[in-house]
């Protein structure tokens, strides 16, 4: 090693010493005929000292040193006169001897700080620099911590990790595939995989009983804070099992990854139909750091005996916009009632918003003085707005958030509001975890642009044996024995038990809208091994970057990955994607358009 300690371990302890420190000059300050430098390593920082009194030529060169250059120091550890208790090096100093300056460096484009004058762009163009600063390393030391935790947890369980190739061919889980063309096979193409999907099915038909694997996918779709075009996965696979087993298993996961990374003692991962969920909060991945559960008016997709308020009896005409609607839903946003005009307003601009397309926002005030008073005011009379609160469960000082519209819309679109109503009232705390799994999800799915059922996981998950005979009559009624696991809102992982008999695999396929050849063309060859021997068979996939960004109170995954993409997929930094000489394209046999 050029050094003999790093730049984050020297204490009192160390006094008069003689020490090697190799690192990054992080700053210089003069100070009368004394230099001090702080130089820094992964590991911290020491302050240098330099003193002209002791030797003027060593100082004179200290005072050279630029930002950022790589030096190495020798000298004796002696206790500081103006200690930083802040930081673990804070009481001490390194009185240097000597300095040898490893690497210049010109001056970085931006500050290698905690807080950085640099932007966006800039920092995913200097990644490299980016990565020096604390915050960033830091949230690569956590992702390696849950790796290792991962491995350690699934390899006491006796999972095996197994690598599966990454030039494979398309498998369907909805997102397109990246392809890579082929020089031996000229006008063939590999795909990358979105997933190792039928690889992990096809080892559990090998034997392998117990797999996992921390592994690269690719999704060519578009990016979001939570979406990168290639991420990681925690890929699992089981067999012998049913649902229970693996949802106790990987909750086991999760309950350590709290404890050893991050000291928390979870009480469980409680759980939640995929039904009730949209339900009750509009959406399939809900939040439930908070309750603000959706409160039904009106529901016409019940029967008219199970038909909340608004809908009872026929319901007579009274206000146009519930009256059409087929579904009239709220929430009671609590302490809001004296939200001003102005606010209110904010929240229907918010509603508005072509991302969620909302018409409008009627509202309810529970005054502190007991008072109701609507927006609707000249529909409704004051006993039903008595009604309303009964329904809201609502209390003085309240307000009532109510939409109206198509069921499907409007749960989607009051579940951004409550998303925005639980940001408001600080209802997200990021140190809060509140994880979940949502049971129960429907089989199939239907694509408007299509006009055909998708899986809605994949094609290869199970229907609920019992919903089976469903398939013929009302496909969308079928339920899958398929779970996501949620934490804080964001979907953190998901999977399925699998079908692993080839009549239904096959039946299932042709629900999809695959032909028979279509089908063997494409998934022969998992339906060939089904006939092999297929044992019953289940796993999950955990989204490693989401997992780790939540861990680390970020929003984005970005952050969590050491050379992420931009939001067009671009690497600024490697200037990746980029076009390839006509000779390489030439050997590939791609055509050229011009
Ligand atoms: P699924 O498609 O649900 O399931 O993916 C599993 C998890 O991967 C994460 N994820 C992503 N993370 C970052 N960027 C992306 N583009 C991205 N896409 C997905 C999510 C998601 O929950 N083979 C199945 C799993 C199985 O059935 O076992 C699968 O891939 O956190």
């Amino acid at each position: 090693m050029l050094r003999t300690h790093t730049c984050g371990e020297l204490t009192l302890s160390d006094l008069n010493k003689e020490v090697t420190l190799t690192g990054w000059v992080q700053k210089s300050r003069d100070l009368g005929g004394m230099t001090f430098i702080d130089v820094r390593d992964r590991y911290g920082i020491t302050q240098l000292t330099f003193n002209s009194d002791d030797n003027a030529e060593l100082r004179a060169q200290a005072r050279e040193l630029g930002r950022e250059y790589v030096i190495k120091v020798t000298g004796k550890v002696i206790e500081r006169s103006s200690k930083n208790l802040k930081m673990p090096t804070g009481e001490v100093e390194i009185k240097v001897s000597k300095l040898e300056i490893l690497n210049s460096a010109k001056l970085p484009p931006f500050m290698i700080e905690d807080e950085t004058d640099g932007g966006d762009d800039l920092r995913m163009k200097y990644r490299y620099l980016d990565l020096r600063r604390n915050p960033v390393r830091n949230n690569l030391v956590l992702r390696h911590k849950m790796a290792q935790e991962v491995r350690k947890y699934l390899d006491g369980m006796d999972f095996i990790e197994v690598e599966t190739p990454v030039l494979i061919k398309s498998t369907p889980e909805g997102a397109r595939d990246f392809v890579v063309p082929s020089r031996m096979n000229p006008g063939e193409f590999y795909a990358l995989p979105q997933s190792p999907q039928t690889f992990k099915q096809l080892l559990m038909v090998s034997g392998f009983d117990r797999y996992f694997q921390i592994v690269k996918c690719f999704r060519d779709e578009d990016l979001r804070a939570d979406r990168q075009p290639e991420f990681t996965q925690i890929d699992c696979e089981m067999s012998f099992i049913e649902q229970e087993d693996i949802l106790n298993v990987f909750e086991g996961l999760i309950r350590q990854l709290f404890k050893n990374v991050k000291g928390i003692d979870l009480a469980g991962v409680p759980r939640m139909l995929y039904s009730d969920a949209m339900r009750l909060y509009g959406s399939d991945k809900p939040d439930t750091r908070f309750a603000m559960q959706f409160v039904e008016l009106k529901n016409t997709t019940l029967p008219e005996t199970k038909a909340p308020l608004l809908w009872r009896g026929g319901g007579e005409a009274i206000f146009p916009v519930f009256d059409t609607a087929e579904l009239v839903i709220g929430i009671n946003a609590k302490g809001c009632a004296e939200y001003t005009r102005k606010q209110l307003d904010e929240l229907t601009d918010f509603i508005k918003r072509p991302q969620i397309g909302a018409t409008g926002l009627i509202y309810c005030r529970h005054n502190t003085d007991g008072t109701l008073k609507s927006s609707v005011d000249k529909f409704y009379t004051e006993e039903d707005l008595k009604k309303w609160s009964a329904a809201f469960n609502s209390e003085p000082g309240d307000l009532m958030l109510i939409m109206a519209g198509s069921a499907d819309k409007v749960r989607k679109q009051l579940s951004e509001l409550r998303l925005e109503m639980g940001n408001r009232l600080g209802l997200r705390d990021k140190n809060k975890f509140s994880p979940l799994w949502v049971l129960d999800f429907p089989l199939l799915e239907w694509d408007e642009e299509s006009q055909r059922y998708h899986a809605m996981h994949h094609p290869f998950t199970s229907p609920k044996p019992e919903d089976i005979a469903l398939l013929d009559t009302n496909p969308g009624d079928v339920r899958a024995n398929a779970y996501d696991m949620v934490i804080n809102g964001t979907e953190i992982g998901g999977g399925s038990i699998r079908i692993h008999d080839r009549a239904l695999q096959a039946l299932m396929f042709k629900h999809l809208g695959f032909s028979t050849e279509e089908a063997q063309k494409q998934f022969g060859f998992l339906m060939d091994a089904f006939e092999f021997g297929a044992p019953p068979h289940g796993g999950i996939a955990f989204g490693f970057d989401r997992l780790v960004s939540i861990f680390a109170g970020l929003d984005s995954i970005r952050d969590v990955i050491a050379f992420p993409k931009n939001n067009s997929g671009r690497d600024v930094m490697i200037d990746s994607p980029s076009t390839i000489a006509e000779e390489q394209m030439k050997e590939l046999k791609i055509r050229t358009t011009n």
